[in-house]
């Protein structure tokens, strides 16, 4: 079993979007998932509610817990345990991020999204975690998704493909469906399909190299992109 954190202190950067639908997608591609939401915000519980099917099954566990419930999921056979986080760092993203085998980081190519994830970041780098940037809600093209990727690639790995911002994401959460469900042949579902692809990759990587921090040289080239996006 692995365990996936999704964490920035970044509202509204995606987090439960993309638990959402990378569970879905992950399912769909044969893997036995649940999800574990420590935010009390229960957007992923709320989805779930309207949701026809029972899977994912969806927990709301609370900071102190999730170390002790991971522990004992071990023995339940699922493949992943998707684990969300609330829109600040609290010891709870803290224990997320320490109980995760990858911490992905969604991340708009905006200036302010771009700034919000160090504390994050810099969490990971300490507890040398195992982790992927992505950029989600993205125009279809743009020199600020090029810059930001730059920008990020400076400081940690960057799936192969973006997450744009498409009205699939915002209409399948309403339905209580991932966008692989509501829209299959839909470009957002092709996205999340290839996201899941190299986040299984990644997230089963036992090699990969742990989580350095760059020297400040680097995190000022991210600065500077950051500003100029
Ligand atoms: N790729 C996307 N395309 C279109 N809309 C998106 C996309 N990703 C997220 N959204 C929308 O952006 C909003 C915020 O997304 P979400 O709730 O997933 O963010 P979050 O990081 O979980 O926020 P919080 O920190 O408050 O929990 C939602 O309305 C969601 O539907
Ligand atoms: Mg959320």
């Amino acid at each position: 079993m692995k365990s996936i954190a999704f964490v920035t202190q970044k509202g509204g950067s995606g987090k439960s979007t993309l638990c959402i639908n990378l569970a879905i997608a992950a399912q769909e591609a044969g893997r036995s998932v649940c999800i574990l939401e420590m935010d009390r915000q229960a957007t992923i519980s709320e989805w779930a509610e309207h949701r026809e099917s029972e899977q994912p099954e969806v927990a709301q566990v609370g900071e102190t817990q999730v170390e002790d419930v991971l522990r004992r999921l071990q023995k339940c056979h699922y493949d992943y345990v998707f684990i969300d986080t609330p829109g600040v760092d609290s010891k709870g993203t803290l224990a997320a991020i320490r109980a995760a085998d990858l911490c992905m980081i969604p991340c708009r190519p905006t200036p302010a999204d771009l700034r919000a994830f160090r504390p994050t970041l810099a969490a990971i780098y300490r507890l040398e975690k195992k982790f992927a940037f992505v950029l989600n809600q993205t125009p279809p093209r743009s020199y600020r998704v090029r810059d930001a990727a730059e920008g990020l690639a400076v400081l940690g790995i960057l799936p192969d493909v973006n997450i744009v911002l498409r009205n699939d994401h915002q209409d399948a959460i309403g339905l209580g469906q991932g966008v692989t469900e509501f829209n299959p042949t839909g470009a957002a579902a092709d996205e999340i399909r290839r996201l899941w692809s190299w986040m299984e990759k990644r997230a089963q990587a036992d090699k990969a190299k742990p989580a350095t921090a760059p020297k400040t040289r680097q995190t000022r080239t991210v600065t500077k992109h950051a500003q100029a996006a």
